[in-house]
C-alpha cells in the first residue's frame, strides 16, 4: 500500500469528531470521502482539506438505507479510489429514561449506529480484501458500560465493540484490522444538545464534566482524531480488535 494513495472514508463528517478525523486523515496524506447525511454539509469539510493541499469528497448519504450505502461506496471507489480505510462515526442520540423511551427512539439509535456500521463496512470490505489491507476504526463510547437515559445508546455502543472484535477475527486474515474508539465526554453539537436537554449552559456542562475527569478538562475531536490515526496507521497493523478508551481517564 506505501506507493499509492490511500482512500479513507468517514461517516458522520460533516461536523463535529468526524469532521476533524477526516481532516487528520487528509493531513496524513489520505484522500478522503467525507460521508453524512447531506451532500452540501459536507462542502466546507471538503473545502478546508483541499485549501490544505488534500483530495476530499463530498458524498451524501444516510448510512441506515442498504441502497444508497451500495451507491455511495461505488461512487467513492470510483471517484477516488478504492476505499481501503473505513471510520463508522456516524450517530445521534434520542435519550430518555427506559421508561419514556419510545420504540422509534430504540430504532432510530440501533440504525445509525448498529446497521450503519454493518452496511459500510460490509460494502467496503471487498475493496479491503482485495487490496490485502484496511483498516476500519468504529465509534464506541464509555456509554458502552451504561449511562442512565441511554438504555439505546449504551446498548449500541456496546454492540459497536463486539462487532469490532468480529470483524477483527474475520478479516485479519486479509491485512484488515478493525478497532475501536471509546471517547468520554468531547466537545461537540451533540454534547452541546445535551447539555440543553438537561437544561444546563453549555459552559457550566462542560466545567461539571471535567471535574470528574482524571486529566480534569473535556476532550477534544482532535483527541480522537489522533487515536484513529494511529489505528489507520500501515505501522499499526498487529493492533486489532481492541477497543481504546478516549476519555482522560480509564473510563468515563
Ligand atoms: P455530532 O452529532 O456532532 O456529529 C454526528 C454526525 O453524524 C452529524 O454530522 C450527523 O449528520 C451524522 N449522522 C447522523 N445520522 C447519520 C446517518 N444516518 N448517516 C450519515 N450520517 C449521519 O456527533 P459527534 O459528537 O461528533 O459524535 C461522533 C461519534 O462519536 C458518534 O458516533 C458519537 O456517538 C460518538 N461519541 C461522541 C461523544 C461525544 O462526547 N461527543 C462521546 C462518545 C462517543
Amino acid at each position: 500500500m506505501s506507493d499509492s494513495i490511500r482512500t479513507a472514508i468517514v461517516t458522520g463528517a460533516a461536523r463535529g469528531i468526524g469532521a476533524t478525523i477526516a481532516k487528520r486523515f487528509a493531513a496524513d496524506g489520505m484522500q478522503v470521502a467525507v460521508l453524512d447525511l447531506d451532500e452540501g454539509a459536507c462542502q466546507t469539510v471538503v473545502d478546508e482539506i483541499a485549501a490544505a493541499g488534500g483530495k476530499a469528497l463530498a458524498v451524501g448519504c444516510d448510512v441506515s438505507d442498504e441502497a444508497a450505502v451500495a451507491a455511495a461506496v461505488e461512487r467513492i471507489a470510483s471517484e477516488l479510489g478504492a476505499p481501503t480505510t473505513l471510520v463508522n462515526n456516524a450517530g445521534i442520540i434520542r435519550d430518555n429514561l427506559l421508561f419514556k423511551m419510545g420504540v422509534e427512539d430504540w430504532d432510530a439509535v440501533m440504525n445509525v449506529h448498529l446497521r450503519g456500521a454493518f452496511l459500510m463496512s460490509k460494502a467496503t470490505q471487498k475493496y479491503m480484501t482485495e487490496a490485502k489491507f484496511g483498516r476500519i476504526v468504529n465509534l464506541s463510547s464509555t456509554s458502552a458500560l451504561g449511562n442512565r437515559g441511554q438504555a439505546n445508546y449504551s446498548a449500541a455502543k456496546a454492540g459497536m465493540q463486539g462487532f469490532t472484535k468480529t470483524l477483527a477475527f474475520e478479516l485479519g486474515k486479509f491485512g484488515v484490522t478493525a478497532n475501536a474508539i471509546a471517547p468520554g465526554f468531547i466537545e461537540t453539537d451533540m454534547t452541546a444538545a445535551t447539555a440543553e436537554r438537561v437544561g444546563m449552559d453549555f459552559d457550566a456542562f462542560k466545567q461539571a464534566a471535567a471535574q470528574q475527569i482524571p486529566v480534569q478538562r473535556v476532550g477534544q475531536p482532535e483527541d480522537i482524531a489522533a487515536t484513529a490515526s494511529f489505528f489507520a496507521r500501515e505501522e499499526a497493523g498487529f493492533v486489532s480488535g481492541q477497543v481504546v478508551y478516549v476519555a482522560g481517564g480509564p473510563r468515563d
